[in-house]
């Protein structure tokens, strides 16, 4: 304890005489706001992003469940694209066999219910949310202890039953913009799908959407079209999806990048546990790299 204290009041002593020198030349003032401005900087760029990834699946008893093919692939070269830049990243993920992207915080769950559970848990504190997850829309209605033996009976048919599960980014969004967060929803559709993810985009308050096919589903490649809900359009067509994880990440970019996040940063320092970060930026804008290109799907 004494040794601490002897360390902290010599090294403040080693630098009373640069401060006094500093303010004797007017440099004081500068200095700080130097910092001050790094420490925006830094704020400004660091953003919590929650990024959902995978398929989730639906028990019908303990060996068999309802599930679709997604793959994870997207949802986790989002989160590693998001930690490359430098943000704070969870990754919720279903069930899928890939590794954990380097400096990501991964949070793994199985059903709809579960992913809903775990994203209420983040959703509040984050500044970005993309929902790569292929969520179930039913489960079964009863998950059985035991297998089930439908053919005891006999028939040649049967029926199982199905229970709605609920919209997790309906839930989270409350089907509004989130002032503050950027939120990126994904749309797989069979057919050209434009009008129908629109009507998502709007539905889920999402800011933007990524439209997309099932010949994305599995691969290293995909086709997408970025919808924005301010009528913006992007078409990237036959990328990796590492590529589209970038592109999206840098629509992140000017969610922070208002005077908020500055003044934010001068008063409480990076990613302060008092306030929520979100509650001083500003929305996303149209970038000029966002402006208007479309490919077709
Ligand atoms: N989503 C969700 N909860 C659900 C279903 C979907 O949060 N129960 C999210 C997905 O993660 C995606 C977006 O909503 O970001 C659109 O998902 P999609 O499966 O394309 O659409 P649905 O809303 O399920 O509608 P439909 O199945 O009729 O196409």
């Amino acid at each position: 304890m004494a040794r601490a204290t002897k360390r902290t009041r010599a090294s403040s002593s080693a630098r009373t005489p640069k401060t006094k020198r500093a303010r004797s030349n007017g440099l004081a003032r500068a200095g700080r706001r130097v910092s001050s401005a790094k420490l925006a900087n830094t704020s400004a760029r660091r953003l919590r992003v929650l990024v959902t990834a995978g398929p989730t699946r639906e028990h019908v008893d303990p060996v068999r469940y309802l599930t679709n093919e997604s793959s994870g692939k997207m949802g986790f070269a989002i989160a590693e694209a998001a930690a490359r830049a430098g943000h704070e990243v969870t990754l919720i993920a279903g069930p899928v066999s890939l590794p954990t992207p380097r400096g990501v915080t991964r949070i793994d769950i199985v059903s709809a219910r579960e992913l809903l559970e775990a994203c209420r848990r983040d959703f509040r504190r984050c500044d970005a949310l993309v929902m790569a997850a292929a969520v179930a829309d039913w489960r079964p209605a009863k998950k059985l202890a035991a297998k089930w033996r439908a053919k005891d009976s006999g028939a040649e048919r049967t029926t199982l039953e199905l229970a709605r599960n609920p919209d997790v980014l309906a839930s989270l969004t409350g089907g509004r913009r989130v002032p503050g967060k950027t939120v990126i929803a994904f749309a797989l559709e069979t057919g050209s799908g434009v009008a129908r993810a629109r009507r998502k985009l709007a539905k889920k308050g999402a800011d933007w959407i990524v439209l997309n096919g099932p010949a994305s589903l599995g691969g290293e490649r995909t086709s997408v079209l970025l919808l924005g809900a301010d009528g913006e359009h992007v078409g990237l067509r036959d990328r990796s999806k590492a590529h589209v994880a970038q592109a999206l990440i840098e629509r992140l970019k000017p969610a922070c990048a208002g005077m908020g996040a500055i003044a934010r940063a001068r008063r409480l320092g990076p990613f302060p546990k008092a306030a929520h970060p979100s509650a001083h930026s500003t929305r996303i804008g149209v970038t000029p790299s966002v402006r208007p290109r479309l490919n077709r799907l």
